[in-house]
């Protein structure tokens, strides 16, 4: 965890960030207390996260792009939405049929993606977003509303996935590494369970370890199977037992096409490199990157990256193909990130582009950290955004 030296660095809370985030500390004391005095990891990050009105997703911090915390994809550069809108034209070209995508965030990649499937002449029947914070959807339906009639009117809000499976593509951006993940330790050859607790005076939250129960103990025994040396003691990381059954919840919803989820992640075994002895949990405020999950709470991120051998095992239990594995930069590369840049009129436009496209794929930026996952179901085509690079075989 984060040492006070390193919370000296980050910016000042405002008075009413502090007093949000005392609200929604106060909250979650109460449901700690209400456990007995101890809350797993996962349960910790989906109240920080989610706990309605208060969490960081909930309320009303600006959250995304240069003016909030972080920075994704589409948020860098609608060149990435353009990307995907490509390889949406392809395959509804084979389907039909509808986008889904979820966790939209601003609506930005909505946005993007709409105008430059209009600009391909290969509107989806609709557009559905489904989107677990109130503020955020919010947020997407302004933006939404600048679109042009015909694009604007495809545009729909789901409250939860479709009962009726969909053909097409479902598609989720930086979704994946906000599910709220399990935290273990090794310790004496055998797996404790990380958690908030509260400190002698009891006002204060800090990690607390406690025993691991069955299903976090079946699901480490697993990844260290799996392995080919022992985790050493004192090792720490995360464990997302709720990618399962989210991605069997969107299995069930593609009768036909291609589920494509991007996100920052890793296949199992790099992920759970001996070297990386404390876990890939990360929280975001203001454009800084730490890792206490336990400050400034309902005001800034907290994410793990996703072991994109899980999805893909999920996915397959579930009948989908896992019909393409790359970094983001090949990817977008495939897709023809620089063709587009290139297609733009005047130099200076080019320049800015070509600058957004560098973010998007240099390995210091975007291009490696990211990945791109293609999950498919009765979709016997090849996926261009996967034709310069073939990982699967990492998974
Ligand atoms: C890190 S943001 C990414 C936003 C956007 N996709 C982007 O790339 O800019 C995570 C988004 O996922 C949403 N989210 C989290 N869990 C979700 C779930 N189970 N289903 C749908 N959306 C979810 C959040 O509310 C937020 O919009």
């Amino acid at each position: 965890m984060t040492g006070p030296a390193q919370h000296s660095m980050l910016p000042p809370l405002t008075a009413e960030e502090r007093s949000h985030s005392e609200r929604l500390g106060a909250h979650i004391r109460t449901q700690l207390l209400g456990a007995g005095g101890w809350l797993s990891f996962e349960r910790f990050m989906e109240l920080a996260l989610y706990a309605p009105g208060l969490g960081y997703y909930s309320a009303g911090s600006v959250k995304l792009g240069v003016d909030g915390d972080f920075i994704t994809a589409p948020e860098a550069s609608d060149l990435f939405s353009r990307c995907i809108a490509r390889q949406c034209a392809a395959v509804l070209a084979r389907t039909g049929g509808e986008i889904l995508e979820l966790g939209a965030g601003s609506g930005r990649m909505a946005v993007a993606v709409l105008s430059e499937l209009a600009a391909r002449r290969m509107l989806p029947e609709r557009y559905a977003i489904l989107e677990v914070s109130a503020e955020l959807a919010e947020r997407q339906r302004g933006r939404v509303a600048c679109l042009p009639r015909p694009l604007r009117e495809r545009v729909i809000w789901l409250e939860r996935l479709p009962e009726r499976p969909l053909q097409g593509v479902m598609l989720a951006n930086e979704v994946a590494d906000a599910l709220p993940c399990r935290r273990f330790r090794c310790e004496g050859g055998a797996l404790v369970e990380l958690g908030a607790g509260l400190d002698d005076r009891a006002n204060e939250l800090r990690e607390q370890a406690a025993a691991a129960d069955a299903g976090l103990q079946r699901a480490g025994a697993e990844i260290f199977d799996s392995l080919a040396e022992p985790l050493a003691p004192g090792y720490t990381s995360e464990i997302c037992l709720r990618v399962t059954p989210w991605i069997a919840a969107l299995s069930a919803c593609l009768s036909r096409g291609l589920l494509l989820l991007c996100d920052y992640g890793l296949p199992r075994r790099h992920y759970y490199h001996p070297q990386r002895t404390s876990g890939t949990l990360r929280c975001h405020f203001r454009q800084r990157v730490h890792d206490d999950p336990y400050i400034n709470l309902g005001v800034q991120d907290i994410t793990a990256w996703v072991d994109f051998t899980r999805v893909a095992d999920a996915a397959v239990e579930t009948g989908l193909e896992v019909s393409g594995f790359a970094t983001q930069a090949a990817f977008l590369l495939g897709l023809g990130i620089e063709q587009l840049v290139g297609e733009a009129g005047g130099a200076v436009e080019r320049a800015r582009l070509a600058g957004e496209a560098r973010r998007l794929i240099m390995p210091e930026g975007m291009g490696e950290a990211f990945k791109v996952i293609a999950l498919t179901r009765e979709l016997d085509m090849a996926l261009e955004g996967f034709a310069l690079q073939d990982l699967r075989h990492l998974l």
